[in-house]
């Protein structure tokens, strides 16, 4: 038996990106965001409300986004509960806020890996803003990465959103490879 959920939109998984940007007076603030993802190799979407972080991005034209990990689970959904408006969240958090040496946004250290990006479009969306922007660098610990340079996320161990259920997941087992899988019905 199925049922039909209306406009429930369970599209899964969800990012846990938390963006980071700086105000009109350099305060560094950070926000946790669900609602994006990446649009093409180099360009990301992220649709946000009414925030501190949606002001500072709209005056500085950049910001940063690093994929959470599980061991900042703590820091990241903080992140998502307080508001920059109200109180220095890069302070209360402890952890390290840098000045990109690309775009005019921080780069939270702790993270092991920190898209630096910066704003190409804004568009208005049902009283959101949805900001595309370009990633003019990708920052990653080399902790993380494999014998070929590349990012393993199995080291990383990236955070996922689970919105039915409001939880964090972590990314999950191999189980095939891409172009691969599927070669039996070709
Ligand atoms: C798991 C999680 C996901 C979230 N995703 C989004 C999102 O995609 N868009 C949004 O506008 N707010 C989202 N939020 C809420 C903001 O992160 C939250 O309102 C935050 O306080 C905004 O911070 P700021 O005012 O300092 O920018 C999310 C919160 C959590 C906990």
């Amino acid at each position: 038996m199925k049922k039909d959920l209306g406009q429930a939109g369970e599209l899964f998984p969800q990012s846990v990106f938390i963006v980071a940007s700086y105000d009109e007076d350099g305060v560094p603030n950070a926000m946790n965001v669900a609602w994006g993802g990446e649009c093409t190799r180099n360009e990301v979407a992220i649709n946000i409300g009414d925030h501190k972080t949606t002001e500072n991005i709209l005056a500085r034209g950049a910001f940063t986004v690093a994929p959470a990990d599980r061991a900042h689970v703590v820091e990241a959904d903080y992140f998502g509960m307080a508001t920059g408006r109200k109180v220095n969240k890069a302070e209360r958090s402890g952890l390290t806020f840098t000045k990109s040496t690309f775009v005019d946004a921080p780069v939270i250290e702790e993270f092991p890996l920190t898209m630096e990006c910066e704003v190409r479009a804004v568009q208005d969306w049902g009283g959101e803003k949805r900001f595309i922007g370009e990633i003019v660098n990708t920052r990653v610990d080399e902790a993380i990465l494999d014998d070929e340079g590349r990012v393993d996320f199995g080291k990383m161990e990236p955070l996922i959103y689970d919105s039915t259920r409001r939880i964090y997941r972590v990314v999950g087992e191999e189980v095939a490879g891409a172009w691969d899988a599927g070669k039996p019905l070709m």
